[in-house]
């Protein structure tokens, strides 16, 4: 392989405090670089952790369940094969399009995700995701799809466009927030379900309240009643150390722009194997996707033989995959990084830090604190509202005024209001002291 993207040099690697080096090599199958070369001490780990996204310095960021922020590295491994593909466009088809380099890419996905090579792909989003879902599956007027109240717009309008569509019938079941236990939601899936129910939609994690849906239960339950299920795991996937074969779901759709940092426009969609021929991609791609191989006889037979070699799901839906290789090299970085922390470890750090969060909202006079509190069903997002206080301006002047970033929620359909901390491996208990620090002013 001549003209592939030259090693970093030792000055960039040390800028960039140190992950790049994998991020030089091919889909890096040496990117597993050992956990040893991290900080071993929790303490001196969180630290170098902090430096290792883009931060802006003096700010205190809590709304990793917005926006991710990048990884510096992952930053330098994109430009450098964007630089690469405009120094040898050739070169670039023949090397990070080849069968070989794709299913690498793929195989680690899986493998991260608890899943098959075949059953995954990269998208722009949760977003894209959620969309080839419902616009791909075989539904009729009349089918019924279940999903609860508090889903995210992206979500929620998936469904509902194809109720504009093609006259699927979209209920939704309410959320008690707080939820006192996991029995509840799922006897209201339960419930809901009747013999038109087509699907059972539900975030991993609420957007809103923070709230950790039982999944794995109400898939079970969807399969024992020949339902589909599907799963918005966008503020799940990164922070979560779960393995998608152990949830059972049918289909699963992350953004791996928020906990995983992998940088804006990337995302995953997950397709149980079973799905694979019978769920329609949303644009068929030359060669890819359902024309199957170029069987119209219109593709280039050398691109065709190039990209049969694809894993089955990136081929059918990684529309234009081929465009955003130099995205998926940095995402490549953040997998690194989370795969040498440990996704327990993260999982830990970002639970102690939402208790800490809880903990010390509770000093806030007026405040309440609407995020469960029954051990399964909580984890790194906190939402609570303010006794008299409008919450939009709040979130604004501690923005202005403590350069302290948290996010206003809201969701008119049922009067919902928040405001939400979500705090990521990066985050201290001392920024969420700045936090409680800026609120105590405000209402002082
Ligand atoms: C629960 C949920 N689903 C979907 C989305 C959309 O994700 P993406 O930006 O990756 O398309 C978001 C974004 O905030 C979200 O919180």
């Amino acid at each position: 392989m001549t003209d592939s993207p030259k090693p970093l040099s030792r000055r960039e690697v040390l800028t960039t405090l140190g992950v790049a080096a994998s991020a030089a090599s091919l889909w890096p199958a040496a990117a597993h670089a050992a956990a040893a070369d991290l900080p071993l001490s929790s303490r001196e780990l969180w630290e170098w952790v902090r430096a290792q996204p883009v931060l802006q310095t003096g700010i205190v960021y809590l709304d990793t369940a917005s926006t991710g922020p990048a990884l510096r590295t992952a930053l330098v491994a994109e430009y450098r094969s964007r630089e690469a593909i405009n120094l040898n466009h050739g070169e670039y088809s023949r090397t990070w399009l080849s069968p070989a380099a794709v299913t690498q890419f793929a195989e680690r996905i899986a493998a991260f995700a608890g899943a098959g090579t075949d059953e995954v792909t990269l998208t722009t989003g949760a977003t894209e995701s959620l969309n080839i879902v419902a616009n791909g599956l075989p539904l009729e007027a009349g089918d019924e799809i279940i999903v609860t109240t508090h889903e995210h717009a992206a979500h929620l309008h998936a469904w509902l466009l194809q109720a504009r569509r093609r006259g699927i019938v979209v209920k939704q079941i309410g959320m008690p927030a707080p939820l006192g236990d996991p029995v509840q939601i799922l006897e209201a899936f339960t419930a809901a379900i009747t013999p038109r129910t087509r699907v059972l939609a539900m975030s991993h994690v609420l957007y809103s309240t923070g709230t950790v849906l039982p999944v794995r239960e109400i898939c079970e339950l969807a399969r024992s009643r020949n339902i589909v299920s599907v799963v918005d795991g966008a503020q799940a996937f990164g922070m979560l150390n779960f393995s998608l074969r152990d949830l059972g779901c049918d289909f699963y759709a992350a953004s791996l722009a928020k906990w995983l940092n992998g940088g804006l426009g990337t995302g995953l969609l997950y397709v149980r194997g079973e799905w694979l021929d019978r769920l329609w991609p949303i644009a068929a791609d030359g060669p890819t996707g359902w024309s199957e191989g170029g069987s119209f006889g219109l593709a280039d037979p050398a691109d065709a033989e190039l990209r049969s070699g694809w894993p089955a799901t990136l081929r059918k839906f990684g529309t234009n995959y081929r465009s955003f290789v130099p995205l998926f090299q940095g995402l490549n970085v953040a997998f690194d990084l989370q795969e040498r922390i440990g996704r327990a470890r993260i999982e830990a750090r970002v639970r102690e830090l939402a208790i800490y969060a809880q903990l010390k909202l509770q000093e806030v006079r007026g405040l309440s604190v609407i995020t469960p509190t029954h051990p399964s069903l909580w984890a790194g997002i906190v939402s609570f509202t303010i006794r008299g206080q409008d919450l939009k301006p709040l979130a604004s002047a501690l923005a202005e005024r403590e350069s302290t970033v948290i996010r206003h929620v809201a969701h008119s359909g049922i009067a919902f209001e928040a405001l939400r901390v979500s705090p990521h491996v990066y985050n201290s208990h001392e920024d969420i002291d700045r936090l409680i620090f800026g609120l105590k002013q405000h209402m002082a």
